[in-house]
C-alpha cells in the first residue's frame, strides 16, 4: 500500500484510506518518504505515553529532513523532550490556567460578534474570509497583548506565519533571515521590551515574570513561544471551526439541536474534534528498536502518529463514522496526549464555542454554496481553504 499525506488526492477524505492502514498495515512503513506510520488508536495512544522512545526534538512532520537546521534555530516547545521541554512548559503553563482563559470570554464574544456583524454587513461569500481565518489571529493577539493599532500589521505576518509548512523548508519560518518572520520577530522584541518596562496585564508580561527554580525566559525563547502560539493555534483553531461549519451544513439535524440547545455545544465540540481533526498526525522518532504487528520498527526511524485515523478506530469507538454529538466518553486524541498535550486546548474549546453560540444564533440558515470542499494542502492540517456560503439572512432575519 502506498500512503502520502500530502497527496491532495487523499485530503478530499482521507478515513477510507486510515480504515485500509488500520486493518491491513497497523505498522506502515513508506518506502517512497521513509516513515512509519501507526494508525490504531492503542498504538498511538502508547506512543505518546512513551515520549523518551518517541521523541518530537528530531522533527515532528514527516517528509522532512531530519534535524532541519532553519526550524531548529529558534527553541520551540513542541520539538523538545525531556527535562528541557518539562522546564520550559512549566514557565509558559500558567498564562494558560483555565482562570486567565475564562476571563477572556467577554473580549472573545466581542470578537466574534464584530466579525459576524461586518460579514452580515457586507453579505461576505465566504466563512473562511470573514469568520475562521480571522477570529484565531485576533484572539492570539488580544491574549498577547498586541495594541490595537498594530493589528492590521500583526495579521499579516502573522497569516504569513500559520502558513508556515514544515514540508517546505524554503517556505516562512522561524528560522528565516527575511520576510514577514523577521517583521514579526522584531515587532516581538519591541513588545518585549516595552512590557519589560512596564509590565501590564497580558501573557507576554506574565511570561517575562515568570520564573521556575530561580530561571526564567530568554528574549529567544520568548520570541520562539510567540512564533509557536501562531504557528500552532492559528491554523488548528481556524480548521476546527471550518471543518464543524461544514458538518453542520452536511448534517441538518445536528445543526437544529444544537440550535433549540446551545448549552450541548462544549460536548458537540468534542465530537467534531474526534470526527474531522485539524490536526491529522505529527511525527516522532525512534530512540530504540520497537516491535509491533511482527515488524521491527529500528532505531532512528520517523513514526507518524495518526491522531485522525486512531480518532476513529472501531476498536476504541463503538460506530465511529457516526457523528454523535452526545458521545461519553469521548477520549479522543486530537490534542494530542501526555507530555506535549495542546497547552491551548483550553483556549481552542472556549473560542469553539463561543463561535457557535454566535454563528448559530446569528446565521442559523447558512448554507454552503459548493458542492466539493476546496481542501487545504499544508502539511499534517485538515480544513477548507474557502468556504462559499449564503448566508440565509433574509429568512433569518424575517
Ligand atoms: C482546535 C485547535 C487546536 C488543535 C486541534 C491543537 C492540536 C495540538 C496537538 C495535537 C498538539 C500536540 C503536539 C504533539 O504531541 O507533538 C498541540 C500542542 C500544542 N498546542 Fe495546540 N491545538 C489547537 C489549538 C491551540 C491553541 C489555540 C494554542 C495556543 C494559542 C495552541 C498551542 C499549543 C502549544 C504551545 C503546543 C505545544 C505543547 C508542548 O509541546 O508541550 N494550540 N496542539
Amino acid at each position: 500500500m502506498h500512503f502520502d499525506p500530502y497527496d491532495p488526492e487523499l485530503h478530499r477524505d482521507p478515513y477510507p484510506v486510515y480504515r485500509q492502514l488500520r486493518d491491513e498495515h497497523p505498522a506502515h512503513y513508506e518506502e517512497s518518504m521513509r516513515f512509519w506510520t501507526l494508525s490504531r488508536y492503542d498504538d498511538v495512544a502508547a506512543a505518546l505515553r512513551n515520549p523518551d522512545l518517541f521523541i518530537s526534538s528530531k522533527g515532528i512532520a514527516v517528509g522532512l529532513p531530519q534535524n532541519d537546521v532553519a526550524v531548529q534555530s529558534v527553541p520551540l516547545l513542541i520539538m523538545m523532550d525531556g527535562p528541557e521541554h518539562t522546564q520550559l512548559r512549566g514557565l509558559v503553563s500558567g498564562a494558560f490556567s483555565p482562570r486567565r482563559m475564562a476571563a477572556l470570554e467577554p473580549k472573545i464574544r466581542e470578537i466574534t460578534r464584530g466579525l459576524l456583524d461586518e460579514m452580515c454587513e457586507s453579505n461576505g461569500t465566504d466563512l473562511v474570509e470573514h469568520l475562521t481565518n480571522p477570529l484565531p489571529t485576533i484572539v492570539i493577539a488580544e491574549l498577547l497583548g498586541v495594541p490595537p493599532d498594530d493589528r492590521h500589521r500583526f495579521k499579516i505576518w502573522s497569516d504569513a506565519v500559520a502558513q508556515f509548512d514544515p514540508a517546505k523548508p524554503d517556505g516562512i519560518h522561524p528560522g528565516a533571515t527575511e520576510g514577514p518572520a523577521v517583521e514579526l520577530a522584531m515587532y516581538f522584541a519591541d513588545i518585549l521590551e516595552e512590557r519589560r518596562k512596564a509590565p501590564q496585564d497580558d501573557l507576554l508580561s506574565r511570561l517575562l515574570a515568570a520564573q521556575v527554580d530561580g530561571r526564567s525566559l530568554t528574549t529567544q525563547e520568548l520570541i520562539g513561544f510567540g512564533f509557536l502560539l501562531l504557528v500552532a493555534g492559528h491554523e488548528t483553531t481556524t480548521n476546527l471551526l471550518s471543518n464543524t461549519l461544514v458538518l453542520l451544513d452536511r448534517h441538518p439535524d445536528v445543526r437544529r439541536q444544537l440550535i433549540e440547545s446551545p448549552a450541548m455545544i462544549p460536548q458537540a465540540v468534542e465530537e467534531f474534534l474526534r470526527y474531522d481533526s485539524p490536526v491529522q498526525g505529527l511525527a516522532r522518532t525512534t530512540t530504540a528498536e520497537v516491535e509491533l504487528h511482527g515488524r521491527k520498527i529500528p532505531a532512528d526511524e520517523t513514526v507518524l502518529l495518526l491522531f485522525a485515523s486512531a480518532n476513529r478506530d472501531e476498536r476504541h469507538f463503538p460506530d465511529p463514522d457516526r457523528l454523535d454529538i452526545g458521545r461519553a466518553p469521548n477520549d479522543h486524541l486530537a490534542f494530542g496526549f501526555g507530555k506535549h498535550f495542546c497547552l491551548g486546548s483550553g483556549l481552542a474549546r472556549l473560542e469553539a464555542r463561543i463561535a457557535f453560540e454566535e454563528i448559530l444564533a446569528r446565521i442559523p440558515d447558512y448554507r454552503l454554496t459548493c458542492d466539493e470542499i476546496p481542501r487545504i494542502h499544508s502539511g499534517p492540517i485538515r480544513g477548507a481553504e474557502r468556504l462559499p456560503v449564503d448566508l440565509g439572512l433574509t429568512t433569518a432575519t424575517s
